[in-house]
């Protein structure tokens, strides 16, 4: 069955590798026959949430940004991918704004049943990555339906372009293309 993949990619940096990451699923998916979309926040206008949760009577955020237009693309998206470079060893502050901007699907019939993390970091090691992962299941976990499904990490990459070669390329695209 086709799936209909959001991939959010919160690198700020050109040559990214958690983006590469994140293309090398996109390439896997696409592969195996899924639509994929990716977004780059880096490009994006996203305020931070205001806390009013009008959105849980609206289903929909008040600010009218890139953010209220991410909001409603991960709505309709069956899959959501979430992409981050290790930063003080947990999510990108970008990523964790976009997050709570994901607020109005709360409340609301949002379609997404799996999620996957892919991250990167100048650190090698599991433990790494380890309160970024923690960090998106929490965020899972505030909907039922959806499950955190898998998640890449790339230590020991600290300048963009560092993880070209590297094997976890070939994870991530195993990954997308499994989905
Ligand atoms: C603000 C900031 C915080 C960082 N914190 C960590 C860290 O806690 N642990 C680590 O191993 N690398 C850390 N790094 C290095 C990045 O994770 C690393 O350069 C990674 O390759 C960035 O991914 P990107 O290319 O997708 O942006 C940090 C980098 C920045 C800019």
């Amino acid at each position: 069955m086709e799936k209909h993949i959001l991939i959010i990619s919160s690198s700020p940096r050109k040559g990214s590798n958690s983006e590469a990451l994140a293309i090398a699923f996109a390439n896997g998916a696409k592969d195996a026959g899924h639509s994929v979309e990716m977004v780059t926040l880096a490009r994006q206008q996203i305020n931070y949430c205001r806390g009013c949760f009008a959105c849980q009577k609206l289903l929909r955020c008040v600010l009218r940004d890139d953010g209220d237009i991410i909001e409603q693309k991960m709505h309709h998206a069956d899959v959501l991918v979430f992409a981050s470079p290790i930063y003080y060893y947990n999510i990108s502050g970008q990523l964790k704004t976009m997050l709570d901007r994901g607020n109005p699907l709360f409340c609301a019939d949002y379609k997404f049943r799996e999620v996957y993390f892919l991250s990167a970091a100048a650190e090698e090691g599991e433990d790494v990555p380890k309160r970024a992962i923690s960090s998106i299941q929490g965020w899972v976990e505030c909907f039922d339906k959806a499950t955190l499904k898998g998640s890449v990490f790339c230590g020991g990459v600290t300048n963009p372009g560092d993880i070209e070669g590297r094997q976890e390329l070939k994870q991530a695209y195993e990954m997308g293309a499994n989905v």
